[in-house]
């Protein structure tokens, strides 16, 4: 394909130089004429291990080279400029808007399907908020009709980039229609790697859940790490161990948007070692307010229960996981001593959980807490969708599908996803978290 590469930095110059590699006939433009002039000479303006052979080889073997203004529009436009921090933490676009507005300019005046792909990080709403409607006015033309727009988010590392773009976990094609994600997809044949195709807003925000979770990973085996340092236990050797379990820890388990944790460790765990980090004055501002973030859940739930505006809750779920009868500390548990709180008038149903046969400190936390649940506990589904006006999911079962399905009468606040692909219904359904 004809490629141009707008912005030779980090991204733009691998992807230029791996891009041209595979044969593809590319154009790098920088508006920085020291980092073009590097180029064409076969340098790599950027360090990065294994870069400057595959640009030399490139450059010389004419597949590649570099401008500061794009003249002619080939098959396809990646867009690599920086995303940097405005003061107040919002995006700086300038770089990525005045990359689109020369693009318009040069797209009213292409005739054939020319493809937008943007690489840049930006927020979820970006491209149909700003670059679409910019591209559309200052081109004339319709995106999606007479040209294609992508969000092909980039996902390598610095030191580590050319070996990334070869084997990147995934390479994840947000479009506005098929032809132009056909085309960026296109681009990429050959690359070892799943291919995702998803919603421009999807694309945008899979690069940012990525990001937030690297950083996150940093700072909780830092903050393992200081309260290990307090306690006189080697944390690498903690780390290590706690990283061989792929079934919970490095794995997609726990990885589910949806409701609160809860049950008889994850809480009580959680608090004592914030507790025993404050003894040893060992701040740990990420494990310390992981219990504060789940009862947000907990209010959350509860205020997309009151928005229904219905008052007959019934509750399909109160142990704290399927397949359990365990109570203790069950956010479902808490939710509905919130709504007996509130005036709410609940019913609940859970196969699970047989009220005659819990004991000891189940039966201890459930009487406690909610002293009159017997006579909320009904015996059957029908019972409980004969009395109440909204449903609440707090499992997934079988038994509650054809109540949430389209064919369902009663709304329904769904914080398991029972069915993967979302609601089945457009009226009645709300999602905790999708
Ligand atoms: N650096 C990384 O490892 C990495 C990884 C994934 C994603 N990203 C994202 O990719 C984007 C680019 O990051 P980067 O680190 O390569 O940025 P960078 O600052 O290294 O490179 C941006 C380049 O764009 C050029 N430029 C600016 N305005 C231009 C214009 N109007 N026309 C042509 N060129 C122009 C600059 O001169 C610069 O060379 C950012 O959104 C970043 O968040 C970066």
């Amino acid at each position: 394909m004809k490629v141009t590469i707008f912005g030779m930095g980090y991204v733009g110059s691998v992807t230029a130089a791996c891009l041209a590699d595979r044969g593809h006939e590319v154009t790098g433009i920088d508006s920085d004429s020291g980092k073009v002039l590097l180029v064409n000479s076969g340098q790599s303006p950027i360090m990065e291990p294994g870069l400057e052979e595959i640009l030399q080889s490139a450059v010389a073997a004419g597949r590649l080279r570099a401008e500061t203004k794009a003249k002619t529009l080939g098959d396809i436009s990646l867009v690599c400029v920086g995303t940097p921090s405005n003061d107040n933490g919002s995006l700086d676009l300038g770089q990525v808007l005045r990359v689109c507005e020369d693009l318009g300019n040069m797209l009213k005046t292409t005739d054939s399907y020319h493809v937008a792909n943007i690489r840049s990080t930006v927020t979820p709403g970006t491209v149909e908020g700003q670059i679409i409607p910019l591209l559309e006015r200052v081109s004339g033309k319709q995106a999606g009709k007479d040209f294609g727009v992508c969000m092909n988010p980039e996902f390598l590392r610095e030191s580590t980039a050319v070996r990334d773009f070869y084997k990147p976990p995934f390479t994840v094609v947000g479009a506005l229609d098929t032809q132009s994600a056909n085309v960026v997809a296109g681009l990429y044949d050959g690359v070892d790697a799943p291919l995702e195709r998803v919603p421009l807003r999807v694309a945008e925000m899979i690069k940012y859940a990525c990001n937030s979770f690297h950083a996150l990973k940093v700072v909780f085996a830092n903050e393992i790490g200081n309260l290990c340092k307090a306690l006189g236990v080697d944390s690498w050797q903690v780390m290590e161990i706690f990283c061989k379990d792929n079934k919970l820890n490095l794995s997609p388990y726990y990885m589910k948007p949806g409701f609160a944790f809860g049950g008889s460790c994850l809480p009580k765990d959680v608090r004592a070692i914030v507790h025993l980090a404050k003894q040893l004055d060992v701040e740990l501002p990420v494990l310390g307010s992981v219990l504060a973030s789940n009862q947000l859940q907990i209010e959350r739930a509860y205020h997309l229960i009151r928005r229904t505006g219905k008052t007959k809750v019934g509750v399909l779920g109160l142990s704290f996981k399927a397949e359990s009868d365990d109570l203790r500390e069950s956010p479902n548990v808490a939710l509905i001593e919130r709504l007996i709180g509130k005036g709410y008038q609940v019913s609940v149903y859970d196969s699970d959980v047989t009220l005659s046969s819990i004991r000891g400190k189940n039966k201890a936390f459930i009487e406690r807490t909610l002293p009159h649940i017997s006579s909320l506990m009904k015996s059957s589904l029908a019972e409980v969708t004969g009395q109440a006006e909204v449903l609440v999911l707090c499992k997934k079962s079988k038994e509650f599908e054809a109540a949430a399905s389209a064919d369902g009468q009663l709304p329904v606040v769904d914080f398991v996803r029972l069915f993967p692909n979302g609601a089945t219904r457009t009226a009645g359904y709300e999602g905790i978290c999708w």
